[in-house]
């Protein structure tokens, strides 16, 4: 698979952490750092921080994300921000169907497929995560596991719109647990998802596709786990949150 037939991209979760003046400040340490970057830049930043993320980020490479978006346009939903409002604001990215959202909030393979179905309608590019727990890793069904949550993910999504996808596989024993998949068991899961892809769609479509690896990815390790020749980038969360660690994973991806 040809690796230069992909955007590579380096998007930061943030999960809920940064007030705006945190989010403002860590905006403006990062410009400098990562300003000519050979990846594409994106900070997911939590709701109550888009609007000073996309402030601070105006006229630099970063792009602003969020970190999640309901399925429906509009209506009552207490508590929820639809795709439409996050596009409105000048919002480029959102994170759908996170583990911690499957974990803690009750996400479903169908409502992780409503909401990236609702995220594409809005305009919004998609960074649809997917990957196995550890017992499932445990028993050997990591391929299964990932291939039904793309599958189901991606149904009703046209060809098309696959440019504005891209899958972060992320096996949930790894994130935020300082436990990294080594390079090779990256390697071949985010291959395996491509191959699932090819299958959906065709080998043309799959071979453009970003997929990133996310997990406990560092300044440290992050070289290595994107050298592996179908790993795009990363999605990163603790190591997004220091200027310095997250400038040194673009630096990474940028070569
Ligand atoms: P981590 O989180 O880098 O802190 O493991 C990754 C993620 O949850 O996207």
């Amino acid at each position: 698979m040809n690796k230069s037939l992909r955007k590579a991209v380096i998007a930061g979760n943030w999960k809920m952490n940064k007030t705006r003046a945190g989010a403002a400040g860590l905006i403006e340490e990062l410009k400098p750092l990562v300003a000519g970057a050979g990846c594409e830049v994106v900070a997911c930043v939590p709701y109550t921080s888009l609007e000073t993320a996309l402030k601070a980020a105006q006229a630099s490479n970063i792009k602003i994300g969020a970190q999640n978006c309901h399925w429906a346009a509009s209506g009552a939903f207490t508590g929820e921000i639809s795709g439409e409002m996050l596009a409105e604001m000048g919002v480029g990215y959102v994170i759908v169907g996170h583990s911690e959202r499957r974990q803690y909030f009750g996400e479903t393979d169908k409502t992780v497929n409503q909401r990236v179905r609702a995220a594409l309608d809005a305009g919004l590019t998609v960074i649809l995560c997917v990957g196995e727990l550890l017992e499932q890793r445990e028993q050997d069904i990591t391929g299964e596991v990932c291939a039904m949550q793309t599958k189901i993910a991606l149904s009703g999504v046209v060809r098309q719109e696959l440019s504005r996808i891209i899958i972060a596989y992320e096996p949930v024993w790894a994130i935020g647990t300082g436990k990294t998949a080594t390079a090779e068991q990256a390697g071949q899961a985010c291959g395996f998802i491509r191959e699932v892809v090819a299958k959906l769609y065709d080998k043309a479509a799959a071979d453009g596709l970003t997929i990133q690896y996310g997990g406990s990815m560092n300044a440290a390790n992050a070289a290595e786990l994107l050298s592996q020749p179908d790993v795009d980038g990363g999605l990163i969360g603790g190591a997004s949150l220091k200027a310095a660690d997250f400038a040194a994973i673009v630096k990474a991806a940028s070569v």
